[in-house]
């Protein structure tokens, strides 16, 4: 027979080929990868979540694996509408939290519920490549711009809303973005939400990295500032389990959680109703503070041992962000080398790191490159750093 499949899924997924060789080569067991980005296991409260899932099954069984409604388990809602506090974000109501599979389905759902093709969409440069790959698929105008060491480069986000007064939508990761593991300083926030004050833009605000800062103090969400002009989006995937695909958006403004939730519905009627309880019980028996800390703590620690080796071992000229949080580190080589060249150098060597090509929406042969920490063990770190950073050397020869 002759497939004939839809033109929209026969677009080019947005740098996904390239990804994938990137995830494939890095997953032989042989390979040190710094490539990925797991959680340590350690974030996975295994005995705590049998024993919440016993009790949801002899408490509460039949809704357990019973069709549930789109928005979500409401234990759960309203557990994450009262975490808004901790990020200043006060008065969120369980009604404007709804469930999805993942941060990850937000991102598409936000996509598909904003973008007409030709739309402009301003997002972070560079900025997490599967969020690029989500709002791809509606064909938008991506404008890029550009991310300094304290967050968005505000002049140039004044410059593209004033040339793009139109655009649906302002993309950011304030907290340990991916793929760069910076944050947005306090002035930086502010003048986001000066510049944005006033206009028709919403701001996305993905957050899933904000709980594992180890140290510094993070900023309020955009949320505190822009009240219904943000959307939140939200994830269980880095503090307790990403298995479980449990993640959120919330959205104050009622006309956009009708369409959000009415286009849910047609997706997947909801999210896993089990998880969701299973996770809600969760929470209720444990101290899930005391938990993120374990992770927090293990995080600052490999953080530190790598920010250590990468001092040691790399030669002068190649250059790395700091970090106070999340899972990544955010390096550059020296002018006239590109990151594609130390992967596949690297690869060779048996060290895999991501090149940050994909995460920019046009730039391509650029020098800057990834590497994840939370999930190798300290010998792994410092033999895969010091391999790195003997390729660096050879490259710079
Ligand atoms: C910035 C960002 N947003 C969203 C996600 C998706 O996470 P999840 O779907 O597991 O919630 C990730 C995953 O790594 C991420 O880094």
């Amino acid at each position: 027979m002759q497939l004939r499949l839809s033109q929209a899924i026969l677009k080019p997924d947005f740098q996904g080929e390239f990804t994938a060789s990137i995830l494939a080569a890095a997953a032989s067991p042989d390979i040190i990868s710094f490539a990925g980005g797991l959680p340590n296991p350690v974030s996975f409260p295994i005995p705590e979540m049998e024993a919440a899932t016993k009790k949801v099954l002899e408490q509460n069984g039949v809704t357990a694996l019973q069709y549930s409604s789109t928005a979500g388990w409401p234990a759960l809602r309203r557990w994450i509408a009262k975490r808004y506090e901790t990020m200043g974000v006060y008065g969120v109501e369980a009604d404007d939290i709804i469930v999805t599979n993942g941060s990850q389905q937000a991102l598409a759902m936000f996509g598909m519920a904003m973008i007409d093709p030709g739309d402009p969409v301003l997002v972070e440069d560079p900025t997490y490549l599967v969020a690029l790959q989500s709002f791809h698929m509606f064909n938008p105008n991506v404008i890029p711009v550009t991310m300094n060491a304290d967050g968005i480069d505000c002049e140039k986000l004044a410059a593209a809303v004033k040339a793009h007064p139109d655009a649906k939508f302002i993309y950011v990761i304030p907290n340990f973005q991916n793929p760069t593991g910076l944050s947005y300083s306090q002035q930086v926030h502010d003048k986001v939400v000066e510049i944005l004050k006033g206009t028709d833009i919403l701001l996305l605000e993905d957050n899933p990295y904000r709980e594992l800062r180890f140290a510094g103090t993070a900023t309020d969400s955009f949320g505190a500032d822009l009240g219904e002009q943000c959307c939140m989006l939200g994830t269980f995937s880095k503090i307790v389990t990403p298995g479980m695909r449990i993640g959120w958006i919330c959205v104050r403004n009622q006309e956009l959680r009708a369409k959000l939730m009415s286009y849910k519905a047609t997706a997947d009627l909801h999210t896993n109703i089990f998880s969701q309880m299973v996770l809600a019980q969760y929470l209720e028996d444990n101290d899930v503070d005391a938990h993120i800390e374990k992770t927090r703590q293990l995080y600052k620690q490999k953080a530190e041992w790598m920010m250590d080796c990468m001092r040691r071992y790399l030669p002068a000229g190649v250059s790395f962000t700091p970090t106070e949080g999340g899972m990544f580190l955010w390096a550059t080589l020296p002018e006239g080398l590109t990151a594609v060249d130390l992967y596949r150098r690297g690869l060779e060597r048996g060290v895999a790191i991501c090149p940050g090509d994909p995460f920019y929406e046009t730039e391509r042969n650029v020098r800057t490159f990834r590497i994840n920490y939370s999930n190798s063990s300290d010998e792994i770190i410092e033999k895969g750093i010091r391999i790195l950073g003997e390729v660096c050397a050879d490259m710079i020869k």
